[in-house]
């Protein structure tokens, strides 16, 4: 179960502040996939930047599974941020000179699994989001902007995440590319019991979530 309350976030630079969320609350359950819509600037990816503990709220709290995360330390938030969250960006961020493999397996790496472990279990997770073994070993040049995206989305649900957050995750993919990744992600989070908050700008996409949060002006409004 993932609990915001109150949430506000202010930014300051040369031209004054900017309060990017305003008393934003909302409450997903766990293995809910919710989508988020708003226009360009109402404070979307600033609200998954707090979810994720990259950055810190001006007031308010983010309890999941009954723990503050606004409240942890620096290594407490890189602890959370590793073993609770996988992030999906709208440039899939994958590393050039890795195969899609590999992008996994450092992944796997990383959350500390046996290097005898993490080649099958990489190719479990690549065949979960449809990539053939041939196109595992390809670099992210080689494969479509959906197949980098689904790379990505693997990347992501490696060390199982209890929430995944995705950024605009078909934002940079033709709209028939987009359905499909947000089935795929829909499917994941059924199987693996995931919570999914995703950002859309696909109102089709957005009506088949469970849920959908719109922001405005860095306020919920529906
Ligand atoms: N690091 C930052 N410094 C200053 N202002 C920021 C920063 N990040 C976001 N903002 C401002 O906060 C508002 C919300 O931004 P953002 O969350 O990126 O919106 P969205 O993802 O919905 O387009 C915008 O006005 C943006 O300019
Ligand atoms: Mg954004």
């Amino acid at each position: 179960m993932l609990t915001v309350k109150n949430l506000t976030k202010s930014f300051t630079d040369a031209s004054g502040v900017v309060t990017a969320l305003k008393d934003v609350s909302l409450t997903v359950k766990t293995g809910e996939f919710a989508s988020i819509i708003g226009k360009s600037g109402s404070g979307k990816s600033t609200l998954l930047s707090m979810l994720g503990a990259l950055d810190i709220p001006t007031s308010g709290s983010i309890e999941v599974d009954g723990v503050d995360i606004a409240k942890l330390s620096a290594s407490q938030q890189t602890a959370y941020r590793a073993k609770k969250i996988g992030f999906v960006f709208q440039y899939y961020n994958l590393i050039p000179n890795l195969t899609a493999l590999e992008n996994v397996t450092l992944a796997l790496e990383f959350g500390g699994m046996p290097a005898s472990k993490r080649k099958a279990r990489a190719e479990q997770l690549l065949d979960s989001v449809g990539l053939t073994a041939k196109e595992q070993l390809r670099k992210p040049s080689r494969l479509s902007g959906g197949q980098q995206q689904r790379v990505s989305i693997a990347r992501a649900l490696a060390n199982q995440p209890a929430i995944v957050l995705a950024d605009e995750p078909t934002g940079n993919l033709d709209s028939e590319t987009g359905k499909k990744i947000f089935d795929l992600l829909h499917k994941l989070s059924r199987s693996e019991n995931t919570t999914i908050l995703a950002v859309t700008h696909d109102m089709d996409i957005a009506g088949k979530t469970d849920r959908t949060f719109k922001l405005k002006d860095g306020k919920i409004v529906a």
